[in-house]
């Protein structure tokens, strides 16, 4: 029985155009910057981003964590959402890589805004205050059920943080769903922050990969960052050709992961207990919450593998399903029966 994957679109399989490439990939030493493939997706990145440079790096974790180093020094803290991946995720890198402490702040449904962020920022504070050194937004907002922050906000945040000397990070994992939401470009997100990180490895499929974009003097010494991570890769143009598959032919696919996301969420709200409101579905990710119901994440979790889907709870009140190109709009009607059926006992 094939499984319906819905706990992450980190499960994506490169698909056959994605395979091929790689058994055919022009390979070098990527660390002597020889790896003609890697060259070309880092390039096609900045193009794409509007930004100087780019650089391929092993996750979505190393290519955030490379930019704290960079844009703070140790003693000082970083700005960001409640329940952002950096904060929540990273297993305290940016304490324990670049010796800064994280200021959550929370947000409305998961997005910040200037007048949520202003007060949390120590700028002119006494000496004795731990002061802001980066504001770091994540767009799409993967704990906020996909959430997307509107351009104008973006410019807000960035323009009132650069007016205080304080460079801006995005957490851009899942930029192109946000692009696709906001009918607009990644180049026009990107375009008011210092440096953003993107995902090749989520909903665009490649098997392994992030990237960072931002100036070519932020992006040389990102280079030496992630080799003292240990990310400097050899021949990982196999690799990055999967990724420029991802960048140039999966941005296309991802209206129906969000049309999926919309389907799911619609048919969820109509079940008993269910809390979840379709119209905040904006990309691939539906969050419900299922407290009303009597049943706990875990035994929902278990009740639906048992049925052949995959999904897991993040708190004790709410499940997380994000779609995906592996999953269909019938596997989706399928998982909305299932959820029904186990409500129904
Ligand atoms: C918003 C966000 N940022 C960063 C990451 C980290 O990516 P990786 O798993 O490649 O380290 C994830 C992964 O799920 C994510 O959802």
């Amino acid at each position: 029985m094939k499984l319906v994957d819905l706990r992450s679109d980190t499960v994506t399989k490169p698909t056959t155009a994605m395979r091929r490439a790689m058994a055919e990939a022009e390979v070098g030493d990527d660390v002597y910057g020889e790896d003609p493939t890697v060259n070309r997706l880092q390039e096609r990145a900045a193009e794409l981003f509007g930004k100087e440079a780019a650089l391929f790096v092993p996750s979505g974790t190393m290519g955030n964590q490379i930019c704290v180093k960079l844009h703070t020094r140790p003693g000082t803290e970083i700005i960001l959402e409640e329940r952002s991946h950096i904060f929540n995720y990273e297993m305290g890198a940016a304490a324990a890589f670049s010796g800064v402490t994280c200021r959550p702040v929370r947000g409305e449904d998961g997005l910040l805004n200037w007048n949520l962020i202003a007060p949390a920022i120590h700028h002119s504070a006494p000496y004795y205050v731990t002061p802001t050194s980066l504001v770091a937004l994540e767009n799409s907002h993967n704990m906020a059920g996909g959430a997307v922050l509107p351009l104008s906000v973006i410019n807000d945040i960035c323009q009132h943080a650069h007016a205080l000397g304080l460079p801006t990070h995005l957490d851009g994992a899942r930029i192109f769903n946000a692009a696709l939401a906001l009918n607009t470009t990644v180049a026009e997100i990107a375009r008011p922050f210092d440096s953003v990180m993107f995902c090749l490895s989520k909903g665009l499929g490649a098997p392994v990969g992030s990237m960072i974009v931002g100036t070519k003097d932020f992006i040389k010494e990102a280079v030496s960052v992630r080799k003292m991570l240990g990310g400097g890769m050899r021949q990982v143009g196999v690799l990055a050709t999967a990724g420029m598959l991802a960048l140039e032919e999966s941005p296309k696919l991802l209206a129906e992961d969000h049309a999926n996301a919309k389907r799911l969420a619609t048919g969820l709200a109509e079940l008993p207990g269910v809390k979840i409101d379709p119209e905040r579905v904006q990309t691939n990710i539906a969050i419900f919450d299922i407290a009303a119901t009597g049943i706990s994440t875990a035994q929902m979790a278990a009740e639906l593998k048992t049925r052949g889907v995959l999904a897991n709870g993040i708190n004790a009140r709410e499940m997380r399903m994000v779609t995906h190109y592996d999953v269909s709009r019938e596997e989706i009607k399928q998982t909305i029966k299932i959820t029904k059926e186990i409500l129904g006992r």
